[in-house]
């Protein structure tokens, strides 16, 4: 049988514990609360892409470009750089574009994934998209579409959302509402007198995982898996 060549996720330490990293045009879901490393995970796996000459979309509807570039240079990611070079593109939509975009069967998104060639995107985060649906089956459907529009695209997907408080009930749920290829869950839990970062992947299709929740430790170079793993 001829291994299946896997998409690096681009954050160190994670790729070995799922088999080499996520499967080609899958969408992954990256769920945790308000600061739990969300946006850095995305940007890893994008960033990943451009280091290879991959082109990654970063799609958003919250966060303003100008501060993200600042941000991110903090970590050490020129994404200025890479987006003249047309490795990388941010698009700063509202949830109603989107909806006009997966109505349109994808619009002017087509056009730009086939000129920039582009292989990953991240969608950060889909929970405003899907506060504009109002009851579960219309919500379930819309991300549904959203997701088949970027199998159609060819690309791999980092989507995050946001759980609603630091329980882990509520990064669960965040979690379980859409259906995806796989499912990573992102801790920032208090213990004792701090707080700690865990990284757990809850499912992946067609691969072994570790079943258990290993440290995060964010950085200067932005977040890395530990080989130590924590119990909440
Ligand atoms: N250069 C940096 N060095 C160290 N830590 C940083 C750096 N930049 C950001 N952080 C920290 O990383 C943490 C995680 O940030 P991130 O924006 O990825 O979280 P998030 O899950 O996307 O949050 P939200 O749900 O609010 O969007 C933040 O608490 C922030 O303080
Ligand atoms: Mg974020």
């Amino acid at each position: 049988m001829v291994k299946e060549a896997r998409i690096s996720s681009g954050v160190p330490g994670l790729d070995p514990l799922m088999q080499g990293g996520f499967k080609r045009n899958s969408v992954n879901l990256i769920a945790g609360e308000p600061g739990s490393g969300k946006t850095i995970f995305g940007m890893h796996f994008l960033m990943e892409g451009c280091k290879k000459g991959e082109c990654g979309i970063y799609i958003t509807f919250e966060e303003k470009k100008d501060k993200m570039y600042d941000d991110m240079l903090s970590i050490g990611w020129d994404l200025k750089k890479y987006e003249e070079k047309g490795l990388f593109r941010f698009l700063e939509y509202s949830p109603e574009q989107v909806k006009k975009i997966l109505v349109e069967g994808g619009g002017m998104v087509d056009a730009m994934v086939e000129k920039l060639k582009a292989k990953r995107i991240v969608i950060d985060s889909i929970t405003s998209f899907s506060l504009l649906y109002e009851d579960e089956l219309t919500k379930k459907e819309a991300a549904l579409s959203l997701f088949d529009l970027i199998g159609k695209w060819n690309c791999t997907a980092v989507v995050t959302s946001q759980a609603r408080s630091v329980d882990h009930e509520s990064v669960m749920s965040a979690a379980l509402e859409f259906e995806v290829d796989s499912i990573i869950l992102l801790y920032h839990i208090r213990s004792k007198d701090e707080r700690i970062r865990g990284i757990e992947i809850l499912k992946m299709r067609g691969t072994k995982i570790p079943e258990k929740t290993f440290e995060l430790v964010l950085g200067d170079n932005g977040i890395k898996v530990s080989k130590k793993t924590v119990v909440f």
